[in-house]
This record gives C-alpha cells, structure tokens and sequence, in this order.
C-alpha cells in the first residue's frame, strides 16, 4: 500500500496534489446496516459541541496552571483527543491503559494496569481524562493509586455518567452528559473492540 501511495504521488504528481481534500465520510450513515445498533443516542455534532464547553470550562479553570490530561485508553482517546484541542492552556498529556472490562457488558470489579504512565506525577495538577463513570470501580481505583504518587491535584473528566449504576461513590468535575443505564458504543466506546470508529454515541442492541 505504501508502495502504491509513493508510485501514484510520482507518476500522478500534478493530480495527485492538485486533488480536493475528501470531505469526511458518513461511516454512521453505513454501520446502521449493521444489526447490532439500536440507534444513535447522542450525535456528533452534540458530542463536539459539549468537548469544547469542557474545554473552555477546564481553560478558566486551570488558568495560570499546566495540567497533565492522562486519557484512559482505550475508550477515552477520542474524546481526549477532541477535549485537548479545545484547551487554550500551556498542557501535557499522558496515557494509560487499564482492563476492567472483557468481551461483555457486565463490569468484572477487577482493574488491571496495561501501561503505566510515562511522566511523573509529582506537584503536577492531573486530569483524568475517561469514557465513561459507569460503576465508578476504574475510576475509584486509578484514583487512589495515583494519589500515591504526590500530584498537586486530581480532577476528572468523562464524557458519559451513568448514574443509575455506581457502586463505589466517585464524583467527576466535568461531565459531558448523564445517560441512563444503556449499553453505548461509538466515539471510543467499543463493544468487544468493535465499534470505537463511529463518530455518534449508539445504544448496543439488547441482547447484542
Ligand atoms: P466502571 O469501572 O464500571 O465505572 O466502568 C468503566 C469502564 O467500563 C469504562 O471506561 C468503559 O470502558 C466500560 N464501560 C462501562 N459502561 C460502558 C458502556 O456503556 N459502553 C462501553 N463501555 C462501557
């Protein structure tokens, strides 16, 4: 393939840089084929309007500061990637990897550390950037383990609360919407790995 890309921009040199920019593909409108999707719930212009109230909302409130936003991968990185662009603040950013969840819809309690967290977090004001608060163990955990490690502060951000389901009592500072208790995929939200590329927020189908 990449063969391909270098020959055609040679031979084709003049076409292929005077080619318009693709306009950005509809991949919700084909995926609603698929028969595991309910319908969408939140859609992506919904979505980016709240990241950048997040974003302006975390700029007031770290003025004079330079937070570290650590996203929680996998499910966070999207919504990391759009919420850091929409801050107008010297930052860092960081990630980590987490497991607390297979292949199915129900939380196993358990959180494992995949990776582990490049930069220190020593007097810094940490951000935790995740998917969803869901019921509250990921979060609870990663809290009081990077609490251990002397940042200055610790607040939270996540796209999606549902609130019905905590089991553990943790709060977030910025939430981008509460939802009931519906299984959702889409913008970093995955079903068994799939699903995380869909720009809107779907319902999983019950029984998917
Ligand atoms: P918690 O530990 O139960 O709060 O769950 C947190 C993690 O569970 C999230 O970061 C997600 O990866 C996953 N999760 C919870 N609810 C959903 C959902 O509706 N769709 C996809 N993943 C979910």
């Amino acid at each position: 393939m990449q063969i391909f890309l270098v020959r055609e921009s040679v031979l084709c040199g003049k076409h292929f840089l005077s080619r318009k920019p693709r306009q950005e593909e509809p991949v919700s409108a084909n995926r609603q084929q698929n028969h595991n999707l309910d319908r969408i719930l939140i859609d992506s212009a919904t979505i980016h309007a709240r990241v950048r109230e997040i974003g302006a909302a975390i700029t007031r409130d770290y003025q004079g500061k330079s937070p570290l936003l650590v996203a929680i991968l996998k499910g966070a990185s999207i919504f990391h990637a759009d919420l850091v662009r929409s801050i107008d603040l010297q930052m860092s950013f960081d990630f980590m990897a987490v497991e607390s969840y297979g292949a199915s819809t129900q939380s196993s309690g358990e959180v494992r550390i995949l990776k582990d967290l490049d930069e220190s977090l020593d007097g810094r004001d940490l951000i935790l950037v995740e998917d969803i608060l869901d019921t509250g163990l990921t979060l609870n955990y990663l809290i009081q383990n990077l609490r251990s490690r002397g940042p200055r502060s610790i607040k939270i951000a996540v796209l999606l609360n549902k609130p019905s389901r905590r089991i553990v009592d943790v709060r977030a500072d910025y939430v981008g919407f509460d939802i009931p208790d519906d299984f959702v995929i889409g913008y970093g939200l995955d079903y068994d790995q799939h699903y995380r590329n869909l720009p809107d927020i779907w319902i999983l189908k019950p029984g998917a």
